[in-house]
């Protein structure tokens, strides 16, 4: 094993990191319940990462409009009184020379901690107990309309311009998970007839002209990444080859790192499956999807998903099959993983994958490791 290339700078654009260690966004239901602006719990988190030596903060995913929160205690980027305290977080994980990309995103149909009166946006009027199955939340889909669609781009836009003022070094688009600009690449949920429906080409025009409000809002030179899945496993979902298909699309548009990611709540494969994951040699739960990406696509690949010990992580990065890694789960139990592999001690990840995390702070906020704690 060459732990040296875990260790060596790579660039996204301007964007240079001083590893290949990254934190891949993930929600800590800590900011505050109305608006949700930035906490003290979340900056003293977001210290921790910056602390323990990753290259890249990815912050959780930010509603970039209040009919857009997916989870409770979700971070926001839907306004100016949001500002302040993006530019708290920025600049707290400056404090200790880390960059930080802010991940904006809109739940659409899986927007489930939007206020009720507000519709449930989709690229199709599918009810979300449909697309969902027995899990979902109540309640029927609005489907956008045309002038909603870029007022929605404008949104996004707006809340990358509020990012890269706020002192972010990146913005990150959410495409990926189930949620709105993911809604649209996925047949099951995008119905449409019109020009942003049936084709993957059409599929992806909303996605893509997000990207360039983006664009336009924060200019040529400032990195932009987008995370997106390879597949959302499910019978009409996107496939390897169509998502492919879109991160050429977005290479061309300009996008300076694409992290690929998979699964849906549309069906039994999350994005964090639960269960020990393989190590070494079959670690990484995506390499098949980057192994076409990469002769395909041009820009640098992020792969996040089961990532867990630097064997694994330094073999995906020799093979060229990414240019960084990313993590999720194991930052939670273990922010500092990174420092202490730089200093010799390559020893595996605690994370189990257990998801008690994840299940813990959906009903109690405040994410933490509660691996070997009743579920
Ligand atoms: C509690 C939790 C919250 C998450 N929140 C986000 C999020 O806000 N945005 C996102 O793109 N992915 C999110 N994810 C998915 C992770 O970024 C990652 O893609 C997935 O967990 C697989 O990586 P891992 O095996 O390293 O955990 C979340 C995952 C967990 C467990």
């Amino acid at each position: 094993m060459n732990a040296s290339i875990i260790f060596s700078p790579v660039s996204f654009g301007k964007l240079v990191l001083k590893n290949r260690l990254v934190r891949s966004a993930t929600w800590e239901g800590m900011a505050t319940e109305e608006g949700g602006l930035i906490t003290d719990t979340l900056l003293g988190l977001v210290e921790g990462l910056a602390k323990g030596g990753c290259g890249l903060i990815i912050t959780s995913h930010a509603y970039v409009c209040r009919d857009g929160q997916a989870s409770r205690r979700q971070m926001g980027a839907w306004g100016e009184v949001c500002r302040p305290g993006l530019a708290r977080l920025a600049s707290t994980a400056h404090a200790h020379s880390t960059p930080i990309a802010l991940q904006i995103n809109h739940g659409g149909l899986l927007s489930d901690a939007s206020p009720p009166d507000l519709p449930r946006l989709g690229p199709s009027a599918v009810n979300s107990i449909e697309a969902l199955g027995a899990t979902g939340v109540v309640g029927g889909g609005t489907e956008l309309g045309k002038a909603e669609i870029a007022s929605l781009c404008r949104a996004f836009a707006t809340a990358a311009g509020m990012a890269k003022d706020a002192g972010f070094d990146a913005v990150q688009m959410h495409c990926a998970h189930s949620y709105l600009l993911s809604q649209f690449l996925c047949p099951h949920v995008n119905r449409r007839t019109d020009e942003y429906g049936g084709s993957i080409a059409n599929r992806a025009r909303f996605p893509l002209e997000a990207l360039r409000a983006v664009r336009g809002a924060v200019g040529e030179d400032y990195p932009l990444l987008v995370k997106i899945n390879c597949s959302d496993f499910i019978p009409d979902g996107i496939t390897l080859e169509d998502a492919v298909e879109v991160c050429s699309m977005m290479d061309e548009a300009g996008v300076d790192g694409i992290e690929i990611s998979g699964g849906s709540r549309f069906g039994p494969r999350i994005p964090y499956p639960a269960g020990k994951t393989p190590m070494g040699d079959n670690e990484g739960y995506y390499r098949d999807a980057a192994e076409l990406y990469k002769t395909r696509v041009g820009t640098p690949l992020i792969l996040v998903g089961g990532f867990r010990s630097p064997a694994g992580v330094s073999g995906v990065l020799e093979r060229g099959l990414a240019d960084a890694v990313s993590f999720s789960r194991p930052f939670i139990r273990e922010p500092d993983f990174p420092a202490r592999w730089q200093a010799g001690e390559l020893t595996a990840l605690a994370c189990v994958s257990c998801n008690i995390c994840a299940k813990k702070a959906r009903i109690h906020g405040n994410i933490h490791c509660a691996a070997g704690q009743p579920k």
